[in-house]
């Protein structure tokens, strides 16, 4: 077995936050091992919470279509969440929740070790983003330690309002370039100017 499976079935014991004992399955995460691009949502929903795969609800569907738009399926990425428990009538996460869920998230990262971080929605913006507002940042990149970091919108939020559905649909195809962009400069890191495309 993986050692990402291995941390998955870990996962799927955690009773350390209280939303653990309504769950009805934990729901660590699903897709390459390998992928270049590690995409963070919020945290289950009912849907979620009842198949244990993340986003196969409205957004889900709707974030295979962002997917798809850029030509990826999502056994090409891996998706997760930043709890993997669904808090009761799909309330936010609470402060606890994400302190506790984040040990999992980082061994998650470092197992897949992707070339991009996407965080969907401002739970995990703030993981990577502290202080930053969506609205200022969605769509824009920053690159640390190798890894690009990208915020966007959640789907749930962008499917129910045109403007941040037209945001979020523009913000998803930017991710192919910015990662070729990245392979590129990785490959020639004598034109460090290639990094011009990168807010930091
Ligand atoms: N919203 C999320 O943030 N994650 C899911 O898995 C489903 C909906």
């Amino acid at each position: 077995m993986s050692a990402l499976r291995e941390l998955n079935e870990e996962i799927a014991l955690c009773q350390q936050c209280e939303i653990a004992r309504y769950r009805t399955k934990v729901v660590p995460g699903e897709g390459a091992e390998d992928a270049d691009i590690l995409f963070i949502g919020e945290a289950p929903g009912w849907h979620e919470d009842q198949q244990g795969r993340p986003f196969v609800g409205q957004a889900g569907q709707y974030l295979d279509k962002l997917l798809a738009s850029i030509n990826l399926k999502r056994e090409q990425v891996y998706i997760a969440n930043v709890i993997k428990c669904r808090p009761q009538g799909n309330r936010d996460p609470l402060p606890v929740e994400i302190h506790n869920c984040r040990k999992w998230l980082e061994r998650q990262i470092e197992l897949i070790h992707p070339k991009m971080i996407v965080t969907l929605g401002r739970y995990s913006m703030d993981m990577f983003f502290p202080g930053k507002s969506i609205g200022k940042i969605h769509g824009t990149a920053q690159k640390k330690d190798n890894v690009i970091y990208y915020a966007m919108y959640h789907p749930a939020a962008a499917l129910h309002q045109q403007s941040l559905r037209q945001a979020i649909e523009a913000d998803m195809l930017r991710i192919p370039a910015l990662l070729a962009q990245a392979e590129s400069v990785a490959e020639a890191k004598q034109q460090p100017r290639q990094l011009g495309m990168f807010e930091v």
